[in-house]
């Protein structure tokens, strides 16, 4: 694979705890992983992303990360992590790992030091008076020690910040960075990638965050090939774009699309300005549909009401989920045909809808405790996947996963679908692999096709029509390659994306 394999890559998010479970515990592990690294080398993905795999209380689900240079022992060991990197890479896969840098976990080694020794306090956001910060996950930002003075967490109060302003904390990622590259990882993920730094007034996006990431690519390039994507949740597009100035990040995520109602005028304005923006930058863009912190594309995609807002959920508002199957399969068609790099979020290739009926009591995201309720949080799209077999837990190991899974998902397991052809498994798969010898990185010219159209021709001579309108329309010329759903007498149905290769 070449020097810049990321530019048009697939890239499959594994959350851990939810993927397989290799030792019958409930939670997923690398053991799990590691057994199912075939399946992901047929689904035709290029790079695996891990959700962190530290040593961590799961205060957030490992966001809380107690130690950056070791393995979570429930998920197995240094060692183990490894030989997983090590066997992806026989597989020609890439491996990414999540940083976490804005915060901590009250578990770390220099926060439990913190907590006893005043003097070793400014790693961390102490002050004796709090300011009116509240938590991005319900209530304030701000947690009293013994003492009295206040320490500060953007999230669970388990959580704490780092304070950036203190070279020691620049040390200590940088070191974490090579010691994860020197093991041969082959991109890190940025978690909360815009909040490092803090002023009296403000946490997001401050100027001096972009000297952290020249650092961090001045060590990636040292390296070779070794890519920085940035967790960057930014309304403003100009400014989003400046972490991928070619000193900064190679990439970084594109929530806008994966916010977008499916609409034909929002998406054509959401994938315009990407390209646009990405364009004077020269990063590719990333398309994303899904990932652990959102409503799930089958559910979202049925409601009368198709965009992701973190603000408003709407768990539990009606959905007709034939037809957010249908559309998902047609956005996965999409997406995939976008230039630039693509996120397959574990599960999307299984068309899983979000499980909005999990009993409160099972419920550990901290979101929904912090918000008394209020907030369901993302508990619903990391339920353990559905492997084999006709009941829970549907061969994901041992006989109680951490979340229990539905039992309607008998239909959805990756052996079901495996036989299935026309299955989203096998859809995702096929399309996978078409995109590797005919999308990827590049450009797009738009195809005039009518208001509830989005089609476009890429270099490699592809089409690709998505309706979005009400009622069938005509295919333009050229031979059908694949569809996401079935024809109406030779036209493209609603809701529906096919690709076509122009007639020679
Ligand atoms: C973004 C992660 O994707 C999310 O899962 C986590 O809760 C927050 N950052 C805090 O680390």
């Amino acid at each position: 694979m070449s020097h810049t394999w990321w530019r048009g890559a697939a890239i499959y998010q594994v959350y851990l705890r939810s993927f397989a479970d290799g030792n019958g515990d409930g939670v997923g592990d690398l053991a799990g992983l590691r057994a199912r690294l075939p399946y992901l080398k047929d689904l035709g993905i290029d790079a695996i992303w891990l959700n962190p795999w530290y040593p961590s209380p799961m205060a957030d689900g490992g966001y809380d990360v107690a130690d950056y240079r070791d393995i979570e022992p429930v998920f197995g060991t240094l060692a183990e992590a490894e030989k997983f990197i090590a066997e992806a890479h026989e597989l020609d896969i890439k491996v990414i790992i999540d940083v976490v840098p804005n915060h901590s976990s009250t578990a770390s080694a220099w926060f439990r030091r913190a907590l006893t020794d005043r003097t070793a306090r400014d790693r961390f956001w102490f002050r004796d008076e709090p300011n009116d910060w509240q938590s991005i996950f319900g209530g304030p930002a701000w947690t009293q020690v013994p003492d009295g003075q206040w320490y500060l967490h953007l999230f669970a109060p388990e959580q704490p910040d780092f304070n950036w302003a203190n070279e020691e904390v620049h040390q200590e990622f940088e070191d974490v960075l090579r010691f994860w590259f020197d093991k041969g990882v082959d991109g890190v993920r940025i978690d909360s990638a815009a909040l490092l730094f803090k002023s009296a007034t403000a946490y997001e996006d401050l100027d001096e965050v972009h000297d952290v990431y020249r650092r961090w690519r001045r060590i990636a390039d040292e390296y070779g090939d070794r890519i920085l994507i940035g967790e960057v949740w930014l309304p403003d597009q100009e400014r989003f774009t400046r972490y991928l100035r070619p000193d900064e990040l190679h990439t970084a995520f594109n929530f806008d699309f994966l916010s977008c109602p499916w609409d034909p005028a929002e998406l054509r304005r959401v994938i315009d300005l990407t390209l646009t923006t990405h364009a004077p930058v020269g990063a590719p863009p990333t398309w994303v549909l899904s990932n652990h912190d959102v409503t799930r594309p089958v559910t979202r995609y049925g409601r009368a009401d198709t965009a992701f807002a973190h603000g408003g959920r709407l768990h539990g508002a009606p959905s007709d989920l034939e037809l957010g199957y249908r559309r998902a399969r047609a956005a996965a068609l999409l997406a995939m045909a976008l230039p630039g790099s693509l996120y397959v979020y574990q599960g999307e290739e299984l068309g899983l809808p979000e499980v909005e009926d999990l009993p409160d009591e099972l419920r550990q995201d901290p979101m929904y405790a912090r918000s008394q309720g209020a907030n369901p949080g993302r508990d619903g799209c990391r339920v353990p996947l559905p492997w084999a077999g006709e009941e829970p837990p549907f061969g994901f190991g041992g006989p109680h996963p951490w979340l229990p899974q539905p039992e309607s998902w008998r239909k959805l397991t990756a052996e079901a679908q495996q036989a299935d052809l026309g299955s989203m498994l096998n859809l995702y798969r096929t399309g996978l692999r078409l995109r590797r010898e005919l999308l990827g990185d590049g450009s797009l010219s738009w195809l005039p096709l009518g208001d509830g159209v989005l089609a476009f021709i890429r270099s490699s001579g592809l089409i690709c029509v998505t309706n979005l309108g009400p009622g069938p329309i005509p295919l333009p010329p050229g031979r059908t390659v694949l569809a996401s759903g079935p024809m109406a007498d030779g036209d493209l149905p609603p809701d529906t994306t096919v690709w076509l290769t122009s007639l020679e």
